[in-house]
């Protein structure tokens, strides 16, 4: 009851949601982290055609930080029609995640794409390690957001979140085209970076691709700062993400200005069962702490 909250008209049992990525390949992918105590899902990123994705290895860690270059692997939008049905099966709210080259293609897949189960559509224009796409496509500017976002919005009654680069200096640029354009949700953010690990002994980056996108607990101090700055810059809600781990980072993202919390590599660090543990702590923390809903706490650090 204290963890139920409201975003974008989506009723959430908690503020908790997959990120895009991470699991979410397949529909009893999402099932169980609902399962486990998500308040809701994001697939990962679907795109047009069929993608291999970078050569592997593409996922390393180092102690608290991960590096991926996936590459944005995924069956394209004929197969991925076929897996996302029946979703009310989940139990939660499913989110969409589109990709697409320029915004024709965004266009495309929301209109192709969106059939009436998905409860919202995320645009990651952000991803730091995939050519042709998200940033190394210029996709993180405010001209590229404001355009991309338009066009979606044209096609679809879905509420869309627009997914944001840490990597931005201008920010609050940013988040004011994709809110001008009719985004009805800044998801802040995508992975830091890119970095690369280099093994010593075979002398050449881990990952073939060689860098990636960094994620994980090391990312969350840029993460939450980044929410800080978003939620001073638009009106619309700001999904936190970012090295989010525990129920305190929880926490503190929702303090910055987050209205739901974003959580990926913490799957990897404390398995799917991550969502129920988190609630946990962060409605202990909340009981501690006197807060009776989390509402309340949205913004708090801004006061
Ligand atoms: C292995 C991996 C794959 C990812 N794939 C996607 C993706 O397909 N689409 C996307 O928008 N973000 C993707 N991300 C980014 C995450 O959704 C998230 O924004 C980022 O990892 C930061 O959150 P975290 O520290 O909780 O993982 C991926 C991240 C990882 C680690």
């Amino acid at each position: 009851m204290l963890l139920k909250t409201n975003l974008c008209g989506m009723k959430l049992k908690n503020p908790l949601i997959l990120a895009s990525g991470i699991i979410g390949v397949t529909k009893a992918s999402l099932k169980s982290a609902a399962d486990s105590g998500a308040g809701a899902v994001t697939i990962k990123s679907i795109s047009r055609e069929r993608r291999k994705g970078h050569e592997p290895p593409i996922i390393a860690t180092e102690g608290d930080v991960m590096i991926n270059a996936v590459g944005y692997s995924n069956p394209g939008i004929e197969e991925a029609k076929m897996e996302f049905l029946r979703l009310s099966e989940v139990g939660v709210p499913v989110i969409a995640s589109i990709i697409g080259k320029d915004a024709g293609e965004f266009a495309w897949m929301a209109k192709n794409f969106l059939p009436g189960e998905f409860s919202a559509v995320e645009l990651p224009l952000s991803c730091p390690h995939t050519p042709g796409y998200g940033m190394l496509a210029g996709q993180g500017t405010p001209g590229a957001t404001l355009e991309i976002t338009k066009v979606v919005k044209k096609q679809t009654k879905l509420p869309v979140i627009v997914k944001l680069s840490p990597n931005i200096q201008a920010l609050g640029d940013v988040a004011k085209a994709a809110e001008k354009a009719g985004a009805d949700a800044i998801n802040m953010g995508n992975t830091v970076g890119p970095g690369m690990f280099i093994d010593p002994k075979a002398r050449k980056p881990v990952l073939t691709f060689g860098f990636g996108g960094l994620s994980g607990p090391a990312i969350k101090a840029i993460a939450v700062r980044c929410v800080y700055d978003v939620y001073k810059a638009v009106k619309i809600p700001v999904i936190g993400t970012g090295g989010v781990a525990t129920g305190t980072d929880a926490a503190e993202m929702l303090m910055a200005g987050a209205s739901a919390v974003g959580i990926g590599s913490a799957v990897h660090y404390r398995d799917v069962a991550v969502f129920g543990k988190i609630a946990k702590e962060l409605s202990a923390l909340m009981k501690d702490e006197g807060f009776s809903s989390v509402k309340e706490m949205i913004g708090i650090a801004h006061e």
